[in-house]
């Protein structure tokens, strides 16, 4: 059972910007969190912390201490972006920004990763698949985010190395909720995506499954192999309403997803279990985009929806789709969206557009 809360609210958040474009977006977000916040009567305050490349710059540490004390203070994280190519080409770095969100993940114990891939109707144009075949498409990924290869045994010699993907029922048993929950409030019907018929730890999920399955005949539950689905997403998108994985084929499908709606900067996420639950965009830190005030603020400012949501601030979620909705019919767009021949707008004017349509809604 989820905890009532108290309706306003005292929210407190975690910023945490990060590289590239992150600052940029951040700004934004924070904003329109402020002025929603000013309108429903919450209490909000906002505490910056350093992650990323720009913590290893600072105390060389992609997620220091004092960041996860004050995520673990807060009620949740702003996330924005992580990553810098210095790191990238740089093979033998001993720390990485990358390293930083999966620590986060870790320690804040955020096993479950809901990213969901939804199309807008006035981008599908730019998905790289035909208009009529993913209009309309609407599903949610839920990624199971602390276990897998990405956590387990590991050994990197010169000419030998491997990683385990070892996952436990518990691990299976927890992740499986949080998919089952997510289809009783949407269309009632869950893909189960495994490599069954090859690995050991995608049987383990599927006979969990299988047993899970029978607590929730509410809900149409079907299984499908890795292979076969990365297929299903880019022949027949429609089909999905609620997909859940492990870790890697997670990372996989969702970059698979997220690109084939033609909204890729719109995308938020959030990362939720244990711990302080993280809201951020699903795109990186584009750092060749870096202080040129270019970058798509929409895909932040809908994470601070989701997170809205996260509280079952119903309303105050929608206020922000609603916002963002209208700047995109407004054509108060930045350059990568925006229609032939229309303005092109900057990260701090679509920000501020959305924050002024909130004043006035
Ligand atoms: C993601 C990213 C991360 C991942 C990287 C940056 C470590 O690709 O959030 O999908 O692999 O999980
Ligand atoms: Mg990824």
């Amino acid at each position: 059972m989820r905890p009532v809360r108290p309706n306003p609210m005292n929210l407190k958040i975690a910023v945490l910007a990060g590289d590239g474009i992150g600052p940029e977006i951040s700004e934004q977000g924070v904003a329109v969190m402020q002025a929603v916040c000013q309108k429903f009567g919450h209490e909000v305050t906002f505490t910056p912390a350093l992650c990323g490349a720009a913590a290893i710059d600072a105390v060389g540490d992609p997620f220091p201490e004092e960041t996860f004390r004050i995520c673990q203070e807060a009620d949740a994280v702003l996330f924005s972006a992580v990553g810098d190519p210095k790191f990238d080409n740089d093979p033998t770095a001993k720390v990485r920004p990358e390293q930083g969100l999966l620590a986060m993940r870790k320690k804040l114990g955020l096993f479950a990763n809901i990213r969901p891939v939804e199309t807008f109707d006035c981008l599908v144009h730019k998905s790289p698949l035909r208009q009529e075949l993913v209009s309309g498409a609407d599903f949610v990924c839920i990624r199971e985010l602390t276990g897998g290869m990405y956590f387990g045994e590991k050994k990197e010699g010169a000419d030998y190395a491997y990683d385990t993907n070892a996952y436990s029922r518990h691990e299976v048993e927890r992740i499986l909720h949080v998919a089952y929950q997510y289809a009783r409030r949407r269309r009632k019907h869950l893909t189960v995506v495994d490599k069954a018929n090859v690995l050991a730890s995608s049987r383990l999920w599927r006979k969990v499954a299988q047993e899970i399955a029978e607590q929730y005949p509410d809900v149409q539950t079907d299984y499908m192999y890795v292979d076969n689905a990365a297929m299903r997403m880019i022949q027949e998108p429609r089909f999905f309403d609620v997909m859940v994985t492990e870790n890697t084929f997670g990372d996989i499908l969702t970059d698979e997803g997220s690109c084939i709606t033609g909204s890729m900067g719109l995308l938020p996420s959030a990362s939720t279990g244990e711990g302080t639950p993280v809201f951020e965009p699903i795109h990186g830190s584009w750092p060749q985009a870096k202080g040129l005030n270019i970058a798509n603020p929409l895909a932040q400012i809908l994470s601070v929806a989701m997170l809205f949501e996260y509280f079952d601030l119903a309303a105050e979620g929608k206020l922000v789709r609603d916002a963002v909705n209208a700047s995109l019919d407004a054509n108060v767009r930045t350059p990568e969206i925006q229609v032939e021949g229309g303005e092109k707008y900057g990260t701090k004017e679509v920000g501020s557009w959305i924050v002024n349509w909130i004043q006035q809604a």
